[in-house]
């Protein structure tokens, strides 16, 4: 097999983009050189836009499934590829479908309205009134009915924030997301120790203990007006090492400091780090890993996303 260059593999990626006429939409974790060669790069809710505004034919989405399936429901006449099949969400996984029926089955007197944050399977939107995603769930929980009892899913420190910003009580799906629990207060104390002027930012997945620590907890979109708009010169960033890259292009001048995790050197996502610039060439020569899904199931989980970009506007 012969080896490409960089800048080979680069060339090759745009000219398949044009012939396949594909825009490639990527997400604020994935390694740099995908951000790099992406007609756009942002959170989960900038890229659901983005996904429903395209007129391309192809959408090669740079993130996890849960993310290309969401474009996929919006777009059902688009062919939309993600690079690596297998590039998963441990909040996804820890709320099946299966579950969520049965525990609303369970509790049907309740008469929940539930809403769903974007890291979750379709058959999971399907059974949500609305969807959030980080940057909109103060909104979206705003919004909902106040004669209701909300069930969020799945992520339990998103929803413990949220609540915490409204007022509103909700019950919780006790998911978590793998990287951002590893966070912790020692680990971020530490590095103000050498820093004590640093300002941090962190992602709402971060455990309450973090979160209290930080000055903004906010979207990994949000963050890139933090880090501009701040007065500090060193910014400790508590979220995937992806963004990183972003921030270090469009804020330079300012110290950015990864959050390390004490249980691990990195914090690396494990699945968005799966796609790869030869991957992200050989889903575009070859239309597949393609998100394929049920029509009945699209059609329910597409109502609730509809919903959230129509409140969220
Ligand atoms: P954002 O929508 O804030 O980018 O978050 C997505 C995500 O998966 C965070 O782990
Ligand atoms: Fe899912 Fe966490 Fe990875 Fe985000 S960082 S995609 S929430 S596992």
């Amino acid at each position: 097999m012969v080896q490409l260059t960089s800048t080979d593999l680069r060339d090759e990626i745009l000219a398949l983009k044009r012939e396949r006429n594909a825009i490639i939409l990527a997400h604020n974790y994935q390694v740099g050189p995908i951000q790099d060669i992406a007609d756009y790069v942002g959170d989960s809710l900038g890229l659901s836009y983005r996904a429903k505004e395209t007129d391309a034919e192809v959408i090669a989405f740079c993130g996890v499934h849960f993310m290309a399936e969401t474009a996929k429901i919006i777009n059902p006449e688009k062919t939309v590829v993600l690079p690596d099949k297998d590039a998963g969400c441990s909040l996804e996984q820890s709320c099946p479908a299966a579950e969520l029926d049965a525990f609303l089955r369970e509790n049907a007197d309740r008469n929940y309205y539930v809403i769903a944050y974007i890291n979750c399977s379709a058959g999971v939107k399907a059974l949500s009134d609305v969807i959030c995603t980080s940057g909109n769930a103060v909104k979206i929980v705003e919004a909902a009915p106040q004669d209701r009892p909300i069930l969020f899913v799945p992520d339990q420190n998103l929803g413990e924030w949220v609540m915490s910003q409204t007022g509103r009580e909700m019950d919780l799906w006790q998911g978590a997301c793998y990287v951002h629990v590893e966070f912790t207060r020692d680990s971020i104390a530490r590095i103000r120790e050498e820093h004590p002027d640093a300002a941090v930012v962190a992602h709402p997945e971060c455990t309450s203990a973090v979160r209290l620590l930080a000055d903004e907890v906010c979207s990994t979109e949000k963050m890139i007006d933090f880090c501009r708009s701040s007065s500090a010169d060193n910014i400790i960033v508590v979220t995937e090492s992806g963004m990183l890259h972003r921030l270090r292009k469009e804020v330079p001048g300012k110290n950015l400091i990864a959050g390390p995790t004490d249980t691990c050197a990195c914090s690396d996502c494990r699945y968005m780090k799966l796609n790869t610039m030869e991957k992200l060439h050989d889903c575009l020569r070859d239309l597949k890993p393609e998100i394929t899904l049920p029509e009945d199931i699209r059609r329910r989980a597409e109502a609730p996303i509809l919903r959230m970009l129509e409140l969220s506007k």
